[in-house]
């Protein structure tokens, strides 16, 4: 398997990625932690039982920057490349979700406080946690994080993780905000900060110049959207058939099923998503998880499809609300998509959004800004 150095080169000696300084840097960076992950004894191996105590744990990371500046493709670079077995790359809401079943199962045994024993088992599991997206915006999970990271990184485990804001504005102008402050102490204090926030934003650069909604549905609008997901996640066209589905968790305990999912970039059908029976719980845990939605085979929507209006509007609510890029296929331009029919009037605001939606302004911001 190649090193993360050695990965990186390659792709700009090929000139698939452009010279970056603050890449450069943080690759550097990276290189060297998968490599002192690599050489750490493995947690009862013969090595580390022969050690007295434990060894210092290699000092994590902290990735932050502007949109597209390549903190995503650096992270899997990075975790692709180390070897060791008890890694995890997540999503950071998804796992925050996690975490909470998991304290309120332990605080359904009434055995006291309940981080402790989530701590001991997630670092049993795990010994590199690289997370993506990182962002604070709800109090239950800022009145934790503190604990149950001073915990985790106490325990061994080393953290890897990407955000759009340096640590001092996580949970910004967030309530009880001074309960939060320790874990900015400690994010600074614990792992080394570096910023990938260089002047381009590549993602915006790929999607630069090409439309985003295509009309009408067909061959040529299919294929216009087949070409925008290749451009967006580097897949090679040629394995068109194996790009990779997910099952996403959504509040409530259901996971929602994606039928490609790949680097932040998810496509559906509009059938799935708004002829089914879904709700804002479905579309609030695909704004949160994807930075980019595709939906093909939007028709126009008559009146006596008023339910897959509603569905679609609260669908672009969320996607707007989280700054989620989005590009379609569609019959119709957003103007003339429910001309006539209930809620025709409310749908107008759903127009009026779908446009910015499609502006290099939009476009420029990152994903879940505020
Ligand atoms: N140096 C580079 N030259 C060319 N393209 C690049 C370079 N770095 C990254 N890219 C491309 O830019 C796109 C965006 O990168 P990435 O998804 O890693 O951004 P990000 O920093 O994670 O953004 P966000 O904060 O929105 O999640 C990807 O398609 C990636 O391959
Ligand atoms: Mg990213």
């Amino acid at each position: 398997m190649s090193s993360v150095g050695d990965r990186y080169q390659a792709l700009l000696a090929g000139g698939e990625l452009r010279p970056d300084p603050d890449q450069a840097a943080t690759v550097e960076r990276l290189h060297m932690l998968a490599r002192e992950l690599d050489a750490a004894p493995e947690k009862g191996s013969v090595l580390w039982r022969m050690l007295r105590r434990a060894p210092e744990p290699p000092r994590g990371l902290y990735m932050w920057g502007g949109v597209g500046r390549g903190k995503s493709m650096l992270m899997d670079m990075f975790y692709d490349c180390v070897r060791i077995h008890r890694k995890r790359r997540v999503h950071f809401h998804e796992f925050m979700i996690e975490v909470h079943d998991r304290l309120r199962a332990e605080r359904a045994k009434e055995k006291g406080d309940p981080i402790a024993p989530v701590v001991a088992s997630i670092a049993d599991e795990t010994k590199l946690l690289a997370f993506d997206e990182m962002v604070v915006n709800n109090t239950a999970d800022a009145m934790i994080l503190s604990r149950l990271f001073t915990g985790l990184i106490d325990a061994g485990v080393v953290v890897v993780t990407t955000s759009n804001r340096p640590p001092d504005d996580l949970y910004k102008d967030g309530l009880n905000r001074e309960h939060f402050l320790p874990f900015i102490a400690l994010i600074k204090q614990r792992l080394d900060v570096v910023s990938l926030n260089g002047p381009t934003d590549y993602r915006l650069e790929r999607l630069g110049g090409h439309p985003t909604w295509y009309v009408p549905n067909g061959p040529e609008a299919t294929e216009a959207a087949r070409a925008a997901f290749f451009r967006l996640t580097d897949y090679p066209p040629e394995d068109r058939a194996h790009v990779p589905k997910a099952d996403i968790p959504v509040q409530g305990g259901r996971t929602l099923h994606v039928p490609k999912s790949l680097k932040g970039v998810a496509v559906f059908s509009f059938k799935r998503l708004c002829a089914e029976a879904r709700g804002a719980a479905d579309y609030l845990a695909i704004a949160r998880h994807y930075h980019t939605v595709i939906i093909v085979g939007i028709p126009i929507l008559t009146p006596e499809k008023r339910n897959e209006a509603a569905r679609f509007k609260t669908l672009i609510d969320a996607l707007y609300e989280q700054k989620v890029k989005l590009l379609a296929t569609a019959d119709a331009d957003p103007a003339d998509l429910y001309p006539a029919g209930d809620g025709a009037f409310e749908f107008e605001r759903t127009v009026s959004r779908l446009m910015e939606m499609q502006s290099a302004d939009y476009l420029a911001r990152g994903h879940g800004e505020e």
